[in-house]
């Protein structure tokens, strides 16, 4: 499906407006893993989904993804997007800003194509993700986070966009309910863990390899799980003060290294891919069955 996605989504963004176009293309033609895509084609492949319309719900929730990334990166003052200026440094944030309302629009119209329930589908995730991102913002800073409201906003912000083409796979698929609710389950623990590694690659990938800034979360107080952990350990005290500080962040970042933190939350990470494996246990032994158990191994040892 690779080229067929690639070519659908540039025939998507094009505009009557050659600027608008233009700026969208060059946000697509970066790639990215197209992770979203994968799940859903995958998911629908253990059904008989009309290969039109996976390929059509598949770029519209790339779009959507890629128009969240921009949002992110306006909200995040992000220079660096897959490896390449992001669209608010390239343009500001005000063009930013507008160049992923049309890339929303265009992923809209590649929706109204599709059967209504996967289009309300597809609203919800999109209203979870904003609340979710928004919490995350009301949040920052915040000493006192709870666990469990950071892996509420992590469920919204992230794993919702793993849920959701997991789901409309086994809807365009014709799947039984529980096969619906068993595939979406993966998606959300697979999404679940993405974002607990995502944090980690935070403290301990590098810019270059991850197309985007690294040890960029604490300056801005997302406080991930491992900072969390930290700060209801005997380190607590000592990363309240440093974070407090508004230093480079390089103090709180060895604090947390200290801890073990970091590995605690490798080992989450992997009970979450455990549990979407532990999904498809529903499903017989195919090769596509065997395509969703290697995307979760590949997902808690990544390195982008
Ligand atoms: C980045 O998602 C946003 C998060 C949920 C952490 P990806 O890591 O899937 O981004 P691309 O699509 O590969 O650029
Ligand atoms: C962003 O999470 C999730 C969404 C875009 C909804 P992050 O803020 O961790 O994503 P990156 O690290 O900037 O890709
Ligand atoms: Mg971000
Ligand atoms: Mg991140």
């Amino acid at each position: 499906m690779s080229d067929d996605l690639e070519r659908a989504l540039l025939k998507a963004v094009e505009a009557e407006d050659p600027a608008l176009s233009a700026m969208a293309a060059v946000l697509l033609r970066r790639g990215g893993k197209r992770l979203r895509p994968m799940l859903l084609s995958h998911c629908a492949a253990f059904g008989s989904a009309a290969a039109g319309e996976v390929l059509q719900a598949a770029a519209a929730i790339e779009l959507l993804h890629v128009a969240s990334l921009q949002h992110d990166d306006v909200m995040d003052q992000a220079a660096i997007r897959r490896g390449g200026p992001s669209a608010n440094s390239l343009w500001g944030n005000a063009t930013a800003a507008l160049v992923g309302t049309h890339i929303v629009a265009r992923a809209m119209a590649l929706l109204a194509k599709l059967p209504p329930d996967v289009v309300a589908h597809v609203a919800d995730a999109t209203f979870v993700v904003c609340t979710g991102q928004l919490r995350e913002t009301e949040h920052a800073y915040d000493l006192d986070l709870d666990v469990d409201t950071h892996v509420e906003i992590t469920r919204m912000k992230t794993a919702s966009l793993f849920e959701l083409p997991c789901r409309i796979g086994a809807v365009l698929a014709g799947l039984h309910p529980a096969q619906i609710e068993a595939l979406s389950q993966f998606g959300r623990d697979l999404g679940m863990a993405f974002q607990l590694v995502d944090d980690l690659l935070d403290f301990e990938g590098e810019t270059e390899t991850l197309g985007k800034p690294a040890r960029a979360d604490l300056a801005r107080g997302i406080y991930s799980y491992p900072v969390l952990l930290t700060l209801r350990s005997e380190s607590g005290p000592a990363l309240r003060t440093a974070l407090g500080a508004g230093g480079s962040g390089e103090l709180a970042a060895d604090l947390i290294r200290a801890t073990g933190a970091l590995g605690l939350t490798h080992e989450l990470a992997q009970e979450y891919c455990v549990r979407a494996r532990r999904a498809l246990h529903l499903f017989s032994d195919t090769p596509i069955r065997s395509a969703l158990l290697a995307l979760s191994d590949v997902v808690a040892v990544r390195d982008q």
